[in-house]
């Protein structure tokens, strides 16, 4: 345990998933008290239990989904109702629906849109109120290298849309925040080990042409990202607003 985010009411969403486990147990393990969510309720718990048997302070809302505006106040309401503020509000929960421009249904390209961009924007209004509130606040948004690049194999058009729009939502709302002391800032995961992106591997010309475009010619793990979150919720990225930091292993530099 230390002591870089010590204190610190965090809200982490996804916290089931790859990316926000590792979050919330570097979180935690830095003396944060975080507030974790997930529509998957027993991954939820899964971290929910590894974070506390390590000693950490965590409290989870269980079957959370984050696209209804109802949930996004609860969850707001279960920081304050446990810890009394909020100060960092780490999205990272996020769900895509691949398909190439001439062949996604209207259902996947709607779904892409609210399940990646719509919810950011509604946690974001969830916990404005909070967040104005308090000294330092921060918000971190979860765009993607798909928000300036593109993968040949990857029929990404919502999902490159999708994370575009929270890439540039991000900037207005390091621009609104000033006044209050609020940043803002994203964090563009390159191809990052999950238990999504794992078994895709398994396909030469999919691993060939995806891992081929990092220059440090490996998959990110969970941990880098959430070190680069870790590092925006701190202090220590005090003069760091509107920015946003590419988690690519070079992906986008060549
Ligand atoms: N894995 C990669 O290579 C990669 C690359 C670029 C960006 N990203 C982004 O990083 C973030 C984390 O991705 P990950 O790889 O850890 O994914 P993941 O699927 O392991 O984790 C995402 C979690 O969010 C939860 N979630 C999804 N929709 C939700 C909703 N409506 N309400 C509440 N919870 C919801 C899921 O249940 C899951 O547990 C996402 O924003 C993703 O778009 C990932």
């Amino acid at each position: 345990m230390s002591d870089r985010l010590k204190d610190k009411v965090c809200i982490v969403t996804g916290t089931g998933g790859s990316m926000g486990r590792a979050a919330a147990l570097m979180f935690a393990r830095q003396g944060a008290k975080v507030v974790g969510c997930d529509i998957n309720r027993e991954a939820a718990e899964q971290t929910l239990d590894q974070v506390t048997s390590m000693g950490g302070e965590m409290v989870s809302l269980s079957n959370c989904d984050l696209t209804d505006m109802a949930h996004c106040k609860q969850l707001v309401e279960l920081a304050v109702s446990s810890y009394g503020r909020v100060d960092v509000l780490f999205n990272n929960a996020a769900m895509a629906y691949f398909g190439w421009v001439d062949q996604i249904s209207d259902d996947d390209w709607h779904r892409t849109i609210d399940q990646e961009l719509n919810l950011v924007f509604n946690l974001v209004r969830a916990a404005w109120p909070e967040l104005i509130k308090s000294p330092g606040a921060s918000i971190i948004n979860t765009a993607s290298v798909s928000a300036w690049s593109t993968y040949r194999l990857l029929p990404g058009i919502a999902h490159s849309a999708a994370k575009g729009a929270v890439l540039s939502m991000t900037r207005q709302l390091a621009m609104e925040g000033r006044v209050h002391g609020l940043r803002a800032n994203s964090i563009s995961p390159g191809l990052i080990e999950t238990k999504q992106t794992l078994p895709l591997l398994e396909d030469p010309e999919w691993a060939e042409a995806m891992v081929g475009k990092v220059m440090l010619g490996r998959m990110g793990k969970p941990e880098e990202v959430a070190a680069t979150a870790l590092f925006l919720a701190s202090d220590e990225s005090s003069f760091i607003t509107g920015a946003d930091i590419r988690v690519d292993g070079g992906t986008t530099a060549w």
